[in-house]
């Protein structure tokens, strides 16, 4: 029998539930309080409040755990696959040889992007940010893939499931060759979804492209490393969003908008940027540490610091192991690896940092990663969406299937002008 929290507010005592998750964080459920007492509860940035039950993801963020449906997230980047993971994550167990091959050739079945679609590609301007162009192009896929009465609603979740992990790739490569003016590379039936991403990105008719195992492993562990993080600001968005019960690519959509932002998804790119940077400087780090610390320079370290953990980001180890493998099998050396190698022994002996319990999270490494895969620099957060689909995905189907479903609508303490009559133009002062 779970306890009970007591509160006392103007002398009156009230009782609220608490939870037990079942890794042992506890909660108390306020949500009666309003109806109670007209209090409400202020928690701006959500940092103190759950949004939600979930058994998908478990993150303890002292600690630095990650697990994936139980599985922890170090395992998984040694042993799966991003499509096994991904079929992990939207279903709740690992697949059997032949539900995995099932799922694969599902995946390939959907890959081809509607041609109509590509036209619209073709109009987006040269310069434009293919974040941008991709939360738009998946929007727009309901209007090119509409609903079939005839599918039952389990079908036509499971379809547009499947449709939006294959082609938000073939997507994201497309968009990446139309940008570069270059002949669109068509997804292959014969390749895996990663080297069949690679061979979109990087095959030419006049270059055929050589598809390295190593690379294909390095993008796999990026992609599963990516693949969910419980609540985050973009999971969020898809739950919001998807709580007005939109469809399943509007949700989408939002979320990918969301890890756009330099302070979510964006900071892979923000990350090498600031290498970029330092080293353009002559490579020292330490005005770069001193502008961090000043309260009153808006700079922060990128790739620093986390919402939920306050240790190592177990993604971070991981991408650095990576990181340095794939360096050294491709035989190639990378000035802004030392540069954050340099930053990260600098900043984890820093008062500051260890104060404010600051250190590298996922997207620290994970830049030279891409770099060394070839891939461009605007493309950095599109690579992190194509990974975070899967956790967008079966969040949105959790919350979809969740009996106590809710439009999700916080509360807010009012702070603006009393109530004031309208005054007419010709009165109005100034
Ligand atoms: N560099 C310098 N100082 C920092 C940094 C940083 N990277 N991150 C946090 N701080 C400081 C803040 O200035 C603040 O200091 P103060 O208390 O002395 O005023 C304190 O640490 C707390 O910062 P908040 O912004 O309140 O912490 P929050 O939990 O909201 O921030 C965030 C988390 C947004 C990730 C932050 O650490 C940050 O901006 N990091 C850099 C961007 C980044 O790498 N984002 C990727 C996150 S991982 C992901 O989304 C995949």
């Amino acid at each position: 029998m779970d306890d009970k929290a007591q509160l006392i507010i103007e002398g009156k005592t009230y009782e609220l539930p608490i939870l037990t998750g079942s890794e042992g964080e506890k909660a108390i459920d306020i949500s009666a309080l309003r109806q109670e007492n007209g209090f409400i509860t202020l928690d701006v940035g959500f940092a103190n409040t759950g949004s939600c039950k979930s058994s998908i993801t478990f993150m303890d963020g002292e600690k630095g755990v990650l697990r994936y449906r139980g599985i922890p997230v170090e395992q998984l980047a040694e042993n799966s696959t991003f499509v096994e993971t991904a079929y992990l994550l939207i279903n709740g167990k690992l697949p059997s040889e032949e539900e995995l091959t099932r799922f694969s050739v599902l995946l390939n079945d959907t890959s081809l992007v509607h041609e109509d679609m590509r036209h619209f590609f073709e109009s987006f301007p040269r310069g434009a940010h293919p974040m941008g162009i991709l939360s738009s192009m998946v929007n727009a896929m309901r209007a090119f893939y509409p609903e079939i009465p005839e599918r039952s609603e389990e079908e036509e979740i499971n379809v547009t499931f499947t449709r939006l992990l294959s082609k938000l790739r073939t997507m994201a490569a497309m968009s990446y060759k139309i940008s570069r003016g270059h002949k669109v590379i068509y997804p292959r039936h014969d390749l895996n979804y990663a080297a069949n991403f690679l061979n979109m990105m990087f095959d030419s008719p006049v270059k055929p492209y050589y598809i390295d195992q190593d690379l294909v492993d390095a993008l796999n562990i990026f992609w599963i490393l990516h693949a969910d993080h419980e609540q985050n600001c973009s999971t969020a968005a898809v739950r919001l969003v998807g709580s007005a019960r939109v469809n399943l690519y509007a949700a989408i959509s939002a979320g990918i908008s969301a890890l756009w932002g330099p302070l979510h998804g964006g900071a892979n790119q923000a990350v090498v940027e600031m290498l970029s940077d330092i080293e353009e400087n002559g490579g020292d780090v330490s005005p770069f540490i001193a502008r961090a610390k000043d309260r009153k320079d808006p700079f922060r370290l990128m790739g620093f610091g986390h919402r939920v953990y306050k240790t190592y980001d177990p993604r971070a180890k991981i991408m650095k192991k990576t990181c340095d493998l794939i360096l050294r099998k491709l035989k190639r050396h990378d000035a802004l690896l030392d540069i954050a190698q340099k930053l990260e022994d600098v900043a984890l002996e820093d008062p500051y940092f260890i104060d404010h319990n600051l250190y590298p999270n996922v997207d620290f490494y994970t830049g030279i990663v891409l770099r060394a895969i070839g891939i461009p620099l605007n493309m950095f957060t599109v690579m992190f969406a194509i990974g975070r689909l899967p956790g967008w995905i079966s969040q949105w189907k959790e919350s979809m299937d969740d009996p106590g479903w809710k439009l999700q609508r916080p509360r807010q303490i009012y702070t603006g002008l009393k109530k004031r009559d309208y005054t007419p133009m010709k009165k109005r002062e100034g």
